[in-house]
C-alpha cells in the first residue's frame, strides 16, 4: 500500500510517500520538507496566519515534487494520511482539506494522524526497529512526555512537563542570549565549544520522585547567569553548555526512572530535541549500560516531517482503519484516546 503523508501542523510543510509492501526504511519512497523558518525569523517566533498562508502556497507543489521523486503518479496512491492535530488550527486545516479532498477524488481511504503519534512512531520507520512494549521519550517544541507504549496505539502517559517543553526551553534560552529563531539547534551548536562545568544549573524536579518535568525555572537561572556575566563569546558558549548539560541530564534521569517503572530497557526517542547530539549519546549509553538500547529516527526525521505522518497513517490504514469523509482538524487532541492498532 502506497500512502501519501501530509504534515502542516506548524511551520513546516512536509510530504512523503511510504510503501508498506516494501517496509523498513526502504519503504520511504520519497520525502520533502519545506521549512518556513525564514518567514517567521523576523518575528522571533511562528506567526500562525502567515504559517497557514504559506502552507497554502507550498503544499501542492511539494506533493507534485515528492510524487516525481518517488517515480509515482497521483493515481498510484492507495491512501492519504494527514496531520489532524495537535497544532495550529489554520495550518492544520490546509493539510487536512488537501489530504481529505485528494483521497475523496482518488476514491482511496484517508486517515487523520495524531502529530505526536507520528513523532513517536518515526523511530520504527528505521531498519532493525524494536517492537513494543517500550518506553518513548517525546521531546519537541510543544511537548515533553514519557510514554509507556504497550502496543502501537496503546499509550500510557508516565510523565510530562508542567510548564515549558524541552524544545521551548532551548528556544527561549537561545533567544535570551541573542541567538536567532529557532534557537534550539543554534544553542546546541554553540554548546559544542563550551567548557563543561563552567556553569552549573539545577536539574529540575530530579530531587524528588516522579516522572514529570519543569523547565521554566531553568530558563530563569540561565537568564540571571547571562545578565551577571561579561556576555563574551566564550561565556555564551559556556552558558549554552551548562544549559544543555542540565536539560540532557534531567531527561536522562527521568528516562532511567521511566524504564525502571515500565520494567523495560528499550527506549525510543522522538521529536525535534531528539536531534540533539549530546542527548542521543547520553541516552544510548544509558540504555547500553542496562543491556538494552535507545532508538532514534535519523535527525531529519526528528523534527517535523511528512515521512512520520505517511508511516503512522500507513500502519493504521494497512490494519484496515478508515476515517469518514469529514475534514478533521483538532488543535488539541489527547493521544490516549487513539484506538489501538
Ligand atoms: O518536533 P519539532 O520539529 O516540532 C514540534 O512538534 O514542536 O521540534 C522542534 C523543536 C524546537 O524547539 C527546536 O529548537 C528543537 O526541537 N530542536 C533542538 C535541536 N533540533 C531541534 N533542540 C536541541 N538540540 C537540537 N539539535
Ligand atoms: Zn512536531
Amino acid at each position: 500500500m502506497k500512502v501519501l503523508g501530509i504534515e502542516s501542523s506548524c511551520d513546516e510543510t512536509g510530504v512523503a510517500v511510504y510503501d508498506t509492501s516494501v517496509g523498513g526504511s526502504a519503504g520511504l519512497r520519497a520525502h520533502a520538507v519545506y521549512s518556513q523558518i525564514d518567514l517567521h525569523a523576523q518575528y522571533g517566533g511562528v506567526v500562525p496566519e502567515l504559517a497557514s498562508r504559506d502552507h497554502v502556497r507550498k503544499l501542492l507543489p511539494l506533493i507534485r515534487q515528492t510524487l516525481d521523486e518517488a517515480g509515482l503518479g497521483v493515481a498510484d496512491i492507495d491512501g492519504v494520511a494527514y496531520t489532524a492535530g495537535p497544532g495550529l488550527v489554520g495550518a492544520l486545516l490546509v493539510g487536512a482539506a488537501v489530504g481529505r479532498s485528494l483521497a475523496w477524488a482518488l476514491e482511496v481511504p484517508a486517515l487523520a494522524v495524531h502529530h505526536m503519534e507520528g513523532h513517536l512512531l518515526a523511530p520504527l520507520l528505521e531498519d532493525d526497529a524494536p517492537a513494543p512494549p517500550f518506553v518513548a521519550l517525546l521531546v519537541s517544541g510543544g511537548h515533553t512526555q514519557l510514554i509507556a507504549v504497550e502496543a502501537i496505539g496503546r499509550y500510557r502517559l508516565l510523565g510530562e512537563t508542567l510548564d515549558d517543553a524541552a524544545g521551548e526551553a532551548f528556544d527561549k534560552t537561545a533567544k535570551m542570549m541573542g541567538l536567532p529563531y529557532p534557537g534550539g539547534p543554534q544553542l546546541a551548536k554553540l554548546a559544542e565549544s563550551g567548557t563543561p562545568g563552567a556553569f552549573r544549573f539545577s536539574r529540575p524536579m530530579t530531587d524528588r520522585p516522579g516522572l514529570d518535568f519543569s523547565f521554566s525555572g531553568l530558563k530563569t537561572q540561565v537568564l540571571l547567569a547571562w545578565r551577571d556575566s561579561d556576555q563574551g563569546g566564550q561565556t555564551r558558549a559556556d552558558i549554552a553548555r551548562g544549559f544543555e548539560d542540565a536539560v540532557v541530564d534531567t531527561l536522562a534521569i527521568k528516562c532511567e526512572r521511566a524504564l525502571d517503572a515500565a520494567e523495560s530497557d528499550t527506549l525510543i526517542v522522538a521529536g525535534g530535541v531528539g536531534a540533539n547530539k549530546r542527548l542521543r549519546a547520553r541516552l544510548t549509553e544509558l540504555c547500553e549500560r542496562r543491556g538494552g538500547r535507545a532508538c532514534f529516527p535519523r535527525p531529519a526525521l526528528c523534527t517535523d516531517n511528512g515521512a512520520m505522518i505517511a508511516f503512522a497513517g500507513a500502519l493504521r490504514l494497512a490494519a484496515g482503519q478508515r476515517d469518514d469523509a469529514a475534514i478533521r482538524a483538532a488543535p488539541r487532541w489527547d493521544m490516549a484516546t487513539l484506538p489501538a492498532l
